[in-house]
């Protein structure tokens, strides 16, 4: 009897137990240092910045035995031979296996160039209103920017002009271009902001964006098109977020940001990031939008930006990349 009454108060113990740790591991900003004391700290930092050639190597190092970027980032000839078997990676148990209409589509092989030297990762957070980086982000050797943002001429001082990887969600081509149902023309048009680049799109994450994603390819193709296609491969994105979730990033997926990141700190010298910024005030106290080109707020459910933040901010001040959020004219801006 007695023991029996023990047992269920263990078990109610172990219940709660389960939950609080399941709200830890659900809303994990609670572990986080407070969004005043992360401003504060990088305003302290200021625009210091010491390149650490140990830590650059370290991470290219864990990241190609996690990873392998160069073979694997997107999927190709190479590593998706027909017959094989891809997993989405967003999706409970999906896959396509790769058959005699989606091969040809591939490319040969990693198109890159490698090593790269200098690259940027344009982020395209708010923060970069008004910060003059276009100038520095452009000299880069390799600019690679998130989900198709706006190039045009007011934003140009800002952010730059030259792109050579873009990521394009799914769902954009859906909501904007309508599905490439009747919007070709505009598709390729626009997309022409990005020169002679890559396009790179998780066609394979989610079961709803591979369709777009072909149609994208087959738009791009048959207007002979100077952007080449990449399909992201869900293997290499499933490894990069178990990558940083084991170094406490818990998003249930992770931002492209961070896989951009990821990806060049597995392929390129130097990193500089820009555009990152998932506080809603700015170094000065001011407000900060959502986007460079828009005026929304930014929210925190999906993606765990500060979290993501604040493992950039590590590679940062430990000399692993560069992490620039003030006015890049500016000497020591704040990063
Ligand atoms: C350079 O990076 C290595 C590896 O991350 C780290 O152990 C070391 O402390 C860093 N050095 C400095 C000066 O931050
Ligand atoms: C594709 O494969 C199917 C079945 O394996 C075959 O019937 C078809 O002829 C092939 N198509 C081409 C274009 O090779
Ligand atoms: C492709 O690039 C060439 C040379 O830069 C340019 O003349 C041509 O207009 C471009 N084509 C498209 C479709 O953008």
């Amino acid at each position: 009897m007695l023991v029996r009454c023990y047992r269920g108060k263990l078990s109610v113990w172990a219940a709660m137990c389960v939950l609080v740790l399941c709200w830890f591991y659900v809303f994990p900003v609670y572990r986080l240092p407070r969004d005043k004391d992360i401003v504060e700290e990088v305003l302290k930092q200021g625009g210091v910045w010491q390149k650490n050639q140990t830590g650059i190597d370290l991470y290219r190092k864990l990241l190609t035995e996690c990873c392998d970027p160069r073979r694997m980032f997107a999927v190709t000839k190479e590593n998706s031979p027909t017959g094989k078997v891809l997993w989405y990676d967003g999706e409970f148990y999906h896959s396509h296996t790769v058959n005699n209409e989606t091969y040809p589509l591939l490319v040969k092989d990693n198109p890159l160039r490698l090593p790269l030297k200098k690259c940027a990762v344009v982020g395209n957070g708010g923060i970069l209103r008004h910060s003059q980086c276009g100038r520095d982000i452009d000299q880069a050797d390799f600019v690679l920017r998130c989900n198709l943002p706006p190039l045009s001429k007011e934003y140009v001082d800002d952010v730059g002009t030259r792109t050579h990887l873009v990521t394009a969600n799914p769902s954009i081509i859906e909501k904007r271009f309508q599905n490439l149902l009747w919007s070709r023309k505009v598709f390729v048009d626009s997309m022409k902001v990005y020169g002679s680049g890559y396009i790179y799109m998780p066609a394979f994450s989610m079961k709803t964006g591979t369709d777009p994603s072909l149609r994208a390819y087959h738009a791009l193709a048959d207007s002979s098109s100077n952007l080449t296609m990449l399909f992201a491969n869900p293997e290499f994105l499933r490894t990069v977020g178990r990558f940083w979730k084991a170094r406490g990033v818990h998003a249930r997926r992770l931002s492209t940001g961070l896989f951009l990141v990821s990806l060049a700190l597995g392929l390129c010298e130097e990193v500089t990031a820009y555009g990152f910024w998932p506080f809603s005030v700015g170094l000065d106290e001011q407000p900060v939008s959502h986007h460079y080109y828009d005026n929304i707020l930014p929210y925190t459910w999906f993606h765990a930006m500060p979290e993501e933040f604040v493992q950039l901010w590590h590679l940062h001040k430990s000399g692993a990349l560069r992490v620039r959020v003030g006015r890049c004219s500016a000497q020591g801006g704040g990063g």
